[in-house]
């Protein structure tokens, strides 16, 4: 059969099965993949910029340390019911992640995604403070789990005919490149937290009766958005005012994405409860939501799931913080310094072509906002999902975010050599959409 016939036939069995998913544009029918690079059915290679979604930091289809100890862990005991049974990986690995969060945390609950880790926040934090209201981001994206989606405000396909969805309140980003209050930072004063404290929290619900703010530390789905460096403390500050708890979800800008193991570390900011899936399982299903120990307990049968603290994962997820741990400061360096050759290559890339309105990001968590014209900021939506494709017919795996972005995210691993041909590629893709710099 020719390759094309090949994938043809998968996406057309996959559609007739498949209820629903996110993809939208290219047709990448994964097969294998290993370091910087994926594999479809047919063989082809491809650089990735996407780490399959914020999975793969440590490298496409993870390290092998990190496989080595999820195959022994599958031999020896996979589920360990640890809803009901006790084992030790679980608190090895809970030891191990607790070095990498500040002091003063210590209670721990395991699930198998992000969307089940910001479910035990919500349960956690209205339990913690015996209040029932929530407040979350406009354009954040926390999951599409009932409790989560209603956090969740990034697409109105993402909620409609879901809700109603009680007790969230959303408030504006501090999305700079398209302030809501048509203001620059940081002239501005931060309007955006003074509305928090003039609308919802004056016209909504009492600052008193709220038990967390969610947040992304740099928002993922809505368009890679970074706030202005001192947004966080300005944020606990009016936390603070009320006896609100701050819960950062650091399920996609975390896991050393930034060059920190927690993104907020990077606004000299601490929260009471963070939130973590995606690259923490090594590639397997694994959600952690971590409170500080002073909040207190939860009562034994408030909150559970059967495959929490599932094993391999958790072998898997342990081998990658050590990793880490062992090779913190490179991973550091390495995340400072590729997230600068990126930057770089962009900003000449924005200085040249019309196309490309904003580059922002903090280590190797880089977006580029495509827009018409610089000067009126149009969302350049059709033009973004045809840069992925030229991207994709000539090697590179991009993913979209927001309404015209493209993230970058290579595994942190990647080489420089791959990434350069990986930043080369993109240009050709961005030079193919001809809307060059008048
Ligand atoms: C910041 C953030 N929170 C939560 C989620 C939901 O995670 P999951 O898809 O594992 O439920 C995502 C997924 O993209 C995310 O980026």
């Amino acid at each position: 059969m020719k390759a094309e016939d090949k994938i043809n036939k998968i996406i057309k069995k996959d559609k007739q099965l498949f209820m629903t998913t996110t993809r939208q544009s290219y047709n990448f029918v994964a097969e294998k993949g290993e370091g910087d690079f994926a594999y479809d059915i047919t063989g082809r290679k491809f650089i990735d910029f996407s780490s399959f979604i914020s999975v793969y930091n440590l490298g496409i289809n993870s390290s092998l340390n990190v496989k080595n100890a999820m195959k022994r862990q599958i031999d020896k005991l996979m589920h360990a019911a640890f809803t009901d049974y006790y084992s030790e990986l679980p608190l090895e690995f809970a030891e191990y992640l607790l070095k990498f969060l500040p002091r003063g945390f210590g209670r721990m609950f395991l699930s198998n995604s992000g969307t089940e880790a910001n479910e035990a926040a919500i349960k956690f934090s209205k339990l913690f403070t015996k209040r029932q209201y929530i407040l979350a981001f406009y354009n954040s994206f926390h999951g599409r789990s009932a409790g989560s989606l209603g956090l969740t405000a990034s697409r109105i396909v993402q909620r409609e005919h879901f809700g109603p969805f009680p007790n969230t309140v959303h408030t504006p980003y501090p999305y700079c490149y398209r302030c809501p209050f048509n203001q620059k930072y940081p002239g501005c004063g931060f309007s955006c937290i003074d509305y928090i404290r003039k609308y919802p929290l004056s016209k909504e619900v009492a600052g008193e009766e709220v038990s967390a703010i969610f947040f992304e530390p740099i928002q993922g789905e809505g368009g890679y958005i970074v706030p202005p460096k001192d947004y966080f403390k300005e944020l606990k500050r009016l936390a603070d005012e009320y006896g609100i708890l701050l819960v950062d979800d650091e399920i996609q800008a975390g896991y050393m994405r930034t060059g920190k193991f927690l993104a907020l570390d990077n606004f000299d900011v601490t929260a009471d409860i963070y939130t973590m899936a995606k690259a923490i399982g090594g590639g397997l299903p694994l959600g952690v939501t971590i409170a500080k120990t002073a909040l207190g307990d939860i009562p034994a049968g408030s909150h559970a799931t059967t495959f929490g603290g599932n094993l391999v994962p958790i072998a898997g997820g342990l081998e990658g913080l050590k990793y880490i741990s062992k090779n913190k400061k490179s991973l550091e360096n390495m995340a400072k310094y590729k997230g600068g050759i990126i930057t770089k290559r962009l900003n000449e890339m924005m200085d040249k072509y019309e196309i490309i309105g904003d580059v922002r990001g903090i280590g190797m968590m880089i977006g580029l906002e495509l827009v018409k014209t610089k000067e009126k900021k149009e969302p350049a939506i059709k033009e973004r999902d045809k840069l992925k494709q030229y991207a994709f017919d000539k090697g590179l795996l991009l993913l979209p975010a927001g309404q015209s972005s493209i993230r970058i995210i290579p595994p942190l691993t990647i080489s420089e050599q791959s990434l350069m041909k990986g930043l080369d590629i993109l240009e050709d893709a961005v030079k193919k959409l001809k809307i060059q710099r008048q």
